[in-house]
C-alpha cells in the first residue's frame, strides 16, 4: 500500500519508492500539508500538523484571525481569513465570494481516474504500482464538494493532483478561481526556477531567490505560451544538477496557467499551480460539476538531475499515449524553409527525391497546399486542396512520393480563420470577437470560437476528409497566434468567462477525435515553433515542434530547458540551411546534426541546395540517428555542463537504462585563445563494469580535412585513433572524466561508449 490512513493521528500518508507526503486532519476539521520530502519509513504522527500552536478549540474561535493567517491549507480558499494565495474562489447567488473547507471523508482505490475532457496521466500497467487518494472537502454553506485527488506513481516518485468541484446545493455558484494543487511549505530558503523565453528562443532556465511576497509565472494568451512555462521548481540554494532539494510542479494544461510562490509573513512558502484566474469565471450550476487539470509533483534530494529523471520516466511510461512513444519516429523533412508558400507537385516531388536519394524517410508537406493560400494573409479554414497548385489530388502526390517508399505527411492549422477565407465569408461570427469591437489580426488570422461544436465539428469533418482522401502517416498541427477579444456570440453574458478555458477543452476534443479516428497517425503538435509545447499536449502527440529558431547554438538554450523536463524524443529537432534563417549564423553541418540528433530528428531544407560535402554526410546522420535514437529517447538524460561566458561549451550524456552504452555529446559554443583541453564525465554508468570508446562523431578534420584547426598546435587535434582500443572502468569514465581538445567555433562531437 502506497497510501494509508491512520485514524489514530488522523494523517494521510503517501509514499513513492523514494518519498512521502503528508496529510494532516486538524481537530477543526481542516485538511493542512504536513510532508513533503525524502521517504519516512516508520511514523507516529503525533503533533506534526502545524495548528497544535493554537491553544484550544474555545480559543481557536477567537483566535480564528491568526489560525488561518499560518495554518498550511492543503487547498486553500479565499474570502473567510487567509490573505495568502488561494486556490479557490467561489461566490454564492449573490456574488458574495467566501468558501471554507472542512474535511469530510475519504476514498483510497487502486490505479488512476481520467478526468473529464482533460489530458491526464494513466497506469497503464495496472501491476499496483499505483493508488489514488480521494479526500472529499464539504463546505456546507454553499452546498459545495471539493473532491481533492492524489495518485502516486511509485516507481517514478511522482505524486498528480486535481480537483473536483460539485455543487450539490441547489443555488447556482460561480467559480471565479480553482487551481489545481498546493504545496504549504515550512519555513525554508528557496530559489525559484522556472523557464522563460519568447519566440523563437523558448524555455530558457531562469532561476531568482525567492523574496518576500507573491512571484508568480503565468500565461494569459490561451496557450501556455513560450513567454514563461506551466512549470516552476523550489530548491534550496545550492542545488545544482546532482545536490540539492527540489519541489517541481508541471501542469498537464494547455491553456493560461498561474505557478506561484508566496513567501508570507511568517517565512512560510505557499506554492500553487493552476488555470490563471484571469477572465475566467465559470458558472457552476445546481448538480454540475466542474474539474481542474492535473499538476504533476516531483519532489528530488538528490538535484535538479533526479527531479529530470522521475519526470522523463513519468511522461514516458503515463502520458504519452501514441503507439510511436517507444519507437524511432520517421526522420521527416519538411519544405517550409525550402519553399515557404511557391510550391507546386513537382517542386515537392523533388526535394523528396533527393531527400529518399539520402535516406530520409517521410515527406512533409507544410503551410499552403490548401484554398488560396499562396502567402499566409489568407485562406485558413479552406480545408480543401488546391489541386492546382498540386498539380492534381492531393492523393497524386501523395502515392507519386509514397512510390519512392517515403511515409507522407502533411501541415494543417484547424483553430483559425482567415477574414479573406472562404469559410469566414460564410460565417463572419465564427471568429472570436467582442461585441462592436474590431477584433485583433495576428499574422492576418483570428482565431476560431472553438467553444461552439458546430465550428469544432465543421473544421474537423473538412479535415479528416482530406486525410482519408490519401494514404497520410503524418500530421502536424499548427497553431500561430495567440487568442484575443475572447468574446463568443452563442453564449450569454453569464458564461463568457468560461471562454478562454472552454477553447482549451474544444482543442482536446478535436484532437481526441484526430487520434481515435487515425490510430496509426503520427501527430507533431507546434505553435510558431515551441508556443504549446506542453505535458497537455503530449498526451495527444509523442513530439512537438521545439522551436522555429533551427540554429544548432540557439538550439542548445532551447533544447537544455525543454529536456530538463520532457523526453528527448518529444523535441521536434531539424538541421535547416546557413546562414540559418532565424539568427543568420553559420554553424557547420555536422554541429546542426550533432545537435539535432537530441530530439526527434528531420531536414528543414532543400538538399539540392546543399554542397556537395554536406550532402555526402547525410546518410552518414540518418544512420547515426538510428544507431542512437533508442538509447537517446528511452535511456536516462543526465546534464553536464550549460554553456555560459566563463566556460563556453554545452555537454549532456544518454545513458542506456540497463548502463550499456553511454553517449555523450559536446559542443563547443566559442572558442578561446591558448585553450587546452576541457574535462568532461560520464554519467549513470555502473562503476565497477568495463567500457570501450566505439565511436567518436565529429570535431575538426574528421569530417572536414579543410578545417582551418588543422593547424594548430597538436593539443588542439582530435585524439589518436590508437585511443579507441583503450578500455576504462565506469567510475574512471564517471569520476576521473576524459579530456577533449579544443575543437573551435561551434564545433561538435560525440563519444560513444560501450560495455565490453
Ligand atoms: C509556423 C511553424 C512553421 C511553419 C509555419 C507555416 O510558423 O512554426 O514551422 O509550419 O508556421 O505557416
Amino acid at each position: 500500500m502506497s497510501i494509508s490512513y491512520s485514524e489514530a493521528s488522523r494523517i494521510f500518508k503517501l509514499d513513492t519508492d523514494n518519498t512521502t507526503y503528508m496529510i494532516g486532519i486538524s481537530p477543526e476539521g481542516y485538511a493542512g500539508h504536513i510532508y513533503y520530502g525524502k521517504k519516512i519509513g516508520h511514523f507516529c504522527g503525533a503533533g506534526m500538523l502545524r495548528c497544535n500552536e493554537i491553544p484550544g478549540p474555545s480559543v481557536l474561535k477567537r483566535e480564528k484571525g491568526g489560525f488561518q493567517a499560518s495554518f498550511p491549507y492543503e487547498y486553500p480558499t479565499g474570502g473567510v481569513g487567509d490573505y495568502r494565495v488561494s486556490c479557490l474562489d467561489v461566490s454564492n447567488e449573490k456574488g458574495q465570494n467566501g468558501c471554507e473547507l472542512c474535511y469530510d471523508h475519504y476514498e483510497i482505490s487502486d490505479g488512476k481516474p481520467s478526468l473529464e475532457g482533460l489530458p491526464a496521466s494513466f497506469d497503464k500497467e495496472k501491476d499496483g504500482d499505483v493508488q489514488t487518494l480521494k479526500l472529499f472537502m464539504k463546505d456546507p454553506v454553499l452546498d459545495l464538494e471539493v473532491v481533492l485527488q492524489y495518485s502516486t506513481f511509485n516507481r517514478e516518485n511522482i505524486i498528480t493532483r486535481s480537483v473536483i468541484l460539485n455543487n450539490k446545493g441547489d443555488h447556482d455558484l460561480s467559480i471565479n478561481r480553482v487551481l489545481s494543487a498546493c504545496i504549504d511549505m515550512d519555513n525554508r530558503q528557496y530559489e525559484m526556477i522556472s523557464l522563460h523565453g519568447g519566440w523563437a528562443r523558448e524555455r530558457h532556465i531562469s532561476r531568482r531567490t525567492l523574496a518576500y511576497g507573491q512571484q508568480a509565472v503565468h500565461s494569459t494568451r490561451g496557450v501556455s505560451s513560450p513567454q514563461e512555462h506551466p512549470f516552476i521548481a523550489l530548491v534550496t540554494p545550492g542545488t545544482n544538477q546532482e545536490q540539492g532539494e527540489v519541489y517541481a510542479m508541471n501542469f498537464v494544461y494547455s491553456g493560461n496557467f498561474v505557478a506561484e510562490a508566496d513567501l508570507s509573513q511568517n517565512s512560510a512558502v505557499r506554492m500553487v499551480m493552476g488555470i490563471d484566474p484571469y477572465d475566467f469565471c465559470w458558472k457552476l450550476n445546481c448538480g454540475c460539476s466542474f474539474t481542474a487539470p492535473e499538476v504533476v509533483m516531483t519532489y528530488s534530494h538528490e538535484g535538479l538531475g533526479q527531479m529530470t529523471g522521475n519526470l522523463h520516466d513519468f511522461y514516458r511510461a503515463h502520458l504519452i499515449r501514441s503507439p510511436y512513444e517507444s519507437e524511432n519516429r520517421p526522420i521527416l523533412i519538411n519544405n517550409w524553409e525550402g519553399t515557404y508558400f511557391d510550391f507546386n507537385a513537382d517542386k515537392l516531388y523533388k526535394i523528396a527525391k533527393d531527400a529518399h536519394d539520402s535516406g530520409i524517410e517521410m515527406f512533409v508537406m507544410d503551410d499552403g497546399w490548401f484554398g488560396h493560400r499562396d502567402n499566409d494573409g489568407c485562406g485558413l479554414g479552406d480545408w480543401y486542396v488546391n489541386e492546382s497548385k498540386l498539380q492534381g489530388s492531393l492523393k497524386s502526390l501523395v502515392d507519386r512520393i509514397k512510390a519512392l517508399g517515403m511515409k507522407f505527411g502533411i501541415w494543417v492549422e484547424p483553430e483559425m480563420i482567415s477574414p479573406d477565407s472562404d469559410l469566414y465569408r460564410a460565417h463572419p461570427d465564427w471568429a472570436l470577437e467582442i461585441e462592436s469591437r474590431d477584433p485583433l489580426q495576428s499574422r492576418a488570422q483570428l482565431v476560431l470560437d472553438l467553444s461552439r461544436k458546430e465550428i469544432r465539428d465543421t473544421v474537423m469533418d473538412m479535415i479528416c476528409g482530406v486525410l482519408h482522401s490519401a494514404d497520410i502517416d503524418y500530421v502536424k498541427w499548427d497553431m500561430n497566434r495567440y487568442l484575443s477579444d475572447i468574446g463568443s456570440v452563442s453564449v450569454d453574458s453569464g458564461h463568457q468567462g468560461e471562454l478562454y478555458h472552454r477553447y482549451v477543452l474544444g482543442l482536446y476534443e478535436m484532437q481526441e477525435r484526430l487520434v481515435t479516428e487515425f490510430p496509426n497517425l503520427l501527430l507533431e503538435n507546434c505553435s510558431s515553433g515551441g508556443a504549446r509545447f506542453d505535458a497537455g499536449m503530449l498526451y495527444y502527440s509523442p513530439q512537438i515542434w521545439t522551436s522555429d529558431d533551427t540554429d544548432a547554438i540557439e538550439r542548445l538554450r532551447i533544447q537544455e530547458g525543454t529536456e530538463m523536463l520532457y523526453p528527448m524524443s518529444t523535441m521536434g529537432a531539424h538541421i535547416s540551411k546557413c546562414p540559418n534563417e532565424q539568427v543568420g549564423r553559420m554553424t557547420p553541418f555536422e554541429t546542426r546534426a550533432n545537435v539535432a540528433l537530441a530530439g526527434t530528428f528531420g531536414y528543414e531544407l532543400v538538399i539540392s541546395k546543399l554542397s556537395d560535402d554536406e550532402r555526402n554526410m547525410i546518410p552518414k546522420q540518418v544512420e547515426r540517428y538510428h544507431k542512437y535514437h533508442s538509447l537517446i529517447a528511452n535511456g536516462n538524460y543526465y546534464r553536464i555542463h550549460s554553456w555560459d561566458d566563463d566556460e563556453p561549451f554545452d555537454c549532456w550524456v544518454n545513458t542506456a537504462k540497463d548502463k550499456s552504452e553511454s553517449l555523450l555529446t559536446y559542443v563547443q559554443v566559442l572558442g578561446r585563445p591558448n585553450e587546452v583541453s576541457r574535462r568532461v564525465h560520464l554519467s549513470g554508468l555502473d562503476p565497477v563494469a568495463r567500457y570501450k570508446l566505439e565511436e567518436i562523431v565529429g570535431g575538426p578534420s574528421t569530417d572536414n580535412p579543410g578545417d582551418r584547426n588543422v593547424d594548430a598546435p597538436s593539443l588542439s587535434r582530435p585524439e589518436a585513433v590508437e585511443e579507441l582500443k583503450e578500455i576504462w572502468f565506469g567510475d574512471e569514465l564517471m569520476n576521473v572524466g576524459f579530456l577533449i581538445p579544443p575543437l573551435g567555433d561551434f564545433r561538435s562531437r560525440l563519444y560513444h561508449y560501450v560495455k565490453t
